[in-house]
């Protein structure tokens, strides 16, 4: 038997990832609960709670707790933590497991005080270290914080964008936007409803930006399903890379512009780390097409994105779980 188990936690605005020691990657599912409206009770968290949401159940509230990057409802992040927690079976060892959470930058610090508490009360009882996410994804992406050595990161996740340089296993400027997959979304719901008076869901929108993304993607054109505004009733249509470019375009900028303004105020000494250990971009957003070589001639350094980046943190937390004693924390006491 393992001396200590331990947990690795992303909580993120739009996915939840969890790694147990020796089991690997147990949960990774919607960072969404649903809530039975007349006796509040949980109905559902994660996949089976999402696949609810945009269509209206009466009797249930579906929650996106963190959906913009700060703890929007405190008690529904913590029992969606909770129940994702209870699904993972964290068995006990000879020693107190110890967990280590990641939660987006925007999180102020009584909220972060209050996530800590949540997996503190789950039985079996841990040891919490709450974890920057730009450090976990660093770690993820296979830098060797441990000998010091620097790294330019930029996650984009759902709700948030982080943009943070690093030397080892602490963070030396940081930026947290409120912005990113999720605003992009909205940005072509609206660009459709303009161009064809369509309204589209946003999964539609989803799979229009994953396709065509900022360079119009190889089909050029991509059927869209939704509601035709005027008649109230199911129509198709061929939305155009163009549209969709166009609609990205505004979130794009700010992400350049935060890695521009990052870039010319890195202290001398680390950038020769910046400049030969690359942009590396994570999270979700990372795939939109065309991201990478947009940041990568903005900044006029190379910018690559990191392996598996849906996975980068929650990776990187399970090895600062294992091998990370050096990397700077918030300890619960
Ligand atoms: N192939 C892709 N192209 C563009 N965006 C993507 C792609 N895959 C996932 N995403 C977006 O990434 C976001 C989720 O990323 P994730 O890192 O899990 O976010 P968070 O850490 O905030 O939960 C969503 O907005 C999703 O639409
Ligand atoms: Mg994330």
């Amino acid at each position: 038997m393992r001396l200590r188990a331990g947990v690795a936690i992303d909580l993120g605005t739009v996915n939840t990832l969890v790694i147990v020691t020796g089991r690997g990657l147990v949960i990774e599912e919607p960072s969404a609960i649903a809530v039975d409206r007349a006796t509040g009770r949980v109905a559902a968290v994660g996949m089976a709670a999402d696949a609810l949401a945009g269509k209206e159940p009466q009797d249930i509230e579906i929650i996106h707790p963190l959906r913009d990057g700060v703890i929007a409802d405190l008690d529904a992040s913590a029992a969606m933590l909770r129940a994702f927690l209870r699904r993972a079976r964290l068995r006990r060892g000879l020693l107190r497991p110890s967990a280590v959470v990641c939660v987006p930058g925007g999180a102020t610090w009584v909220e972060r005080r209050s996530l800590i508490a949540a997996v503190e009360s789950q039985r079996p009882r841990c040891t919490v270290r709450l974890i920057d996410e730009p450090v976990a994804a660093a770690a993820g992406a296979g830098f060797d914080l441990a000998a010091g050595s620097g790294a330019f990161i930029v996650d984009v996740g759902g709700g948030t964008t982080e943009v943070a340089v690093l030397a080892g296993g602490h963070v030396v400027r940081a930026r947290s936007l409120r912005l990113g997959g999720n605003v992009m979304d909205e940005a072509i719901v609206h660009a459709v409803k303009a161009e064809f008076s369509l309204l589209i869901g946003r999964n539609a929108a989803r799979s229009l930006k994953m396709t065509l993304g900022l360079d119009g993607g190889a089909a050029g054109l991509v059927e869209a399903v939704g509601i035709d505004a005027a008649r109230r009733t199911p129509r198709v249509e061929h939305v155009p890379g163009w549209l969709v470019a166009a609609a990205l375009e505004s979130s794009v900028a700010v992400i350049i512009d935060a890695v521009q303004q990052m870039l010319s105020d890195i202290p001398p000494n680390l950038a020769e780390d910046v400049v030969r250990g690359k942009i590396r971009l994570a999270g979700g957003g990372a795939l939109l097409p065309g991201l990478a070589s947009r940041i990568e001639s903005a900044a006029g350094i190379a910018a690559l994105v990191v392996d598996d980046p849906l996975r980068c943190v929650v990776r990187g937390a399970a090895e600062i779980l294992e091998h990370g004693d050096w990397v700077a924390g918030t300890q619960a006491d």
